[in-house]
């Protein structure tokens, strides 16, 4: 089972490898990128015990020698600190121009790692080899890479695209159900915001897709990818359609900047509600069909995924609270905050213009519990 999306970007186009048992035939798929039979790995101390082994002998089924640093698991390790340590790594294994650095692991190894090979020598090579399926359809592909600041998430960071895209759909299987489902939640993003037949799949594949249906999953990673592919294609560096991407995402940040970034909220839990909270905005504007929201909660709901605002533990700030924090928003283009809005279920758009107390009444009513 083998799917190829390719990622046509003039000078730096790459392929994205989706499919079974790409661990094991690591060597193989990477061999052709090679100088020379040697590469260096990132991953966490979670993914190693989990995969490292297997990738390992992938590499060495094709007589490639790796050295590989284990970070800890965890957000924090996207920051300066563990950046820099991965850079003197790098530099310790006399990692070279001509290499490749492989990141294994989720969306914060594959945007650290990816950093850190943008910055090494002024630019090496790197293949993501992402194991979350959040990291599959969304952070591997398109070249963000980058750590955090203290003044917010992503703030500091490259494009530099990876020079091959290995998602193994295997590794799916060692996920806790709660982060498959948080991922699920940028899957369902990709219907939402631009094909509403990948939408109607997921209504119906959806339930098999999380009980472990292999050839679903392919199915659901390959059409995100390839979803994701075209947009960056498009627009590489988000000066427009790049934007459609952050559907769900301006309500998202919000709610997991309330959570304070805690396992109360994961990312794509928030990108869920936000999604749903963003279709109720489309709605109340007059942008889409009543039924629209219904019908996007009634399908985060049978996945048994948080939907609602009321889904999230413990206390939040207020409408106005919440407001304040949309306003720190990286999309916010000179003081005003961008939206992504929606004509309908697969038809979403760019907006500046939306009226505020709009905005904080669908965040008042989802605060009483009222939709
Ligand atoms: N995750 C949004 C993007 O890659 O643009």
């Amino acid at each position: 089972m083998l799917e190829i999306v390719d990622v046509d970007l003039p000078g730096r186009a790459y392929q994205v490898r989706i499919g079974t048992g790409l661990l094991e035939r690591a060597g193989a798929e990477i061999a052709p990128l090679l100088s020379r039979p040697k590469v260096a790995i990132i991953t966490d101390e979670t993914v190693a015990a989990l995969h490292l082994d297997a990738l390992r002998a992938g590499l060495a089924a094709e007589g490639i020698a790796a050295d590989a640093l284990s970070l800890p698991a965890g957000e924090a390790t996207k920051a300066w600190g563990p950046l820099q340590h991965c850079v003197s790594w790098l530099l310790d294994q006399h990692v070279e121009r001509g290499d490749i650095v492989i990141a294994l692991g989720g969306g914060v190894i594959g945007d650290l790692a990816g950093f850190a090979a943008a910055i090494l020598r002024r630019g090496v090579r790197f293949v993501q080899m992402p194991t979350s399926l959040l990291a599959q359809v969304d952070s591997s592909v398109g070249g963000k890479t980058g750590i955090n600041a203290s003044q917010g998430k992503n703030l500091i960071g490259a494009f530099h695209q990876p020079s091959l895209v290995l998602a193994d759909i295997g590794v799916l299987g060692t996920l806790e159900p709660r982060d498959f489902l948080a991922g699920y939640g940028e899957v369902v993003k990709y219907g939402l915001l631009g094909d509403a037949a990948f939408f109607e799949w997921l209504e119906t594949q959806g339930p098999s897709l999380a009980a472990g249906d292999m050839a679903a999953r392919v199915e659901a990673v390959r059409w995100s990818v390839q979803m994701k592919a075209d947009i960056v294609t498009r627009d590489e560096k988000e000066h427009g359609d790049r934007a459609l991407l952050n559907l769900g995402h301006t309500f998202g940040h919000a709610l997991e900047a309330a959570t304070g970034y805690s396992d109360r909220l994961l990312h794509g839990e928030g990108v869920a509600i936000g999604c749903a909270l963003a279709f109720e905005l489309s709605s109340r504007l007059g942008l889409c069909a009543q039924e629209d929201p219904s019908r996007v909660r009634a399908h985060l709901k049978a996945m048994g995924m948080k939907t609602d605002i009321a889904d999230i533990p413990g206390d939040l700030p207020d409408a106005e609270g919440l407001l304040h924090l949309m306003g720190q928003d990286k999309k916010v283009v000179q003081g005003t905050l961008r939206f992504i809005l929606a004509r309908g279920i697969g038809t979403a758009f760019i907006t500046s213009d939306v009226p505020g107390e709009a905005v904080r009444g669908v965040l008042r009513d989802a605060l009483a519990g009222r939709g």
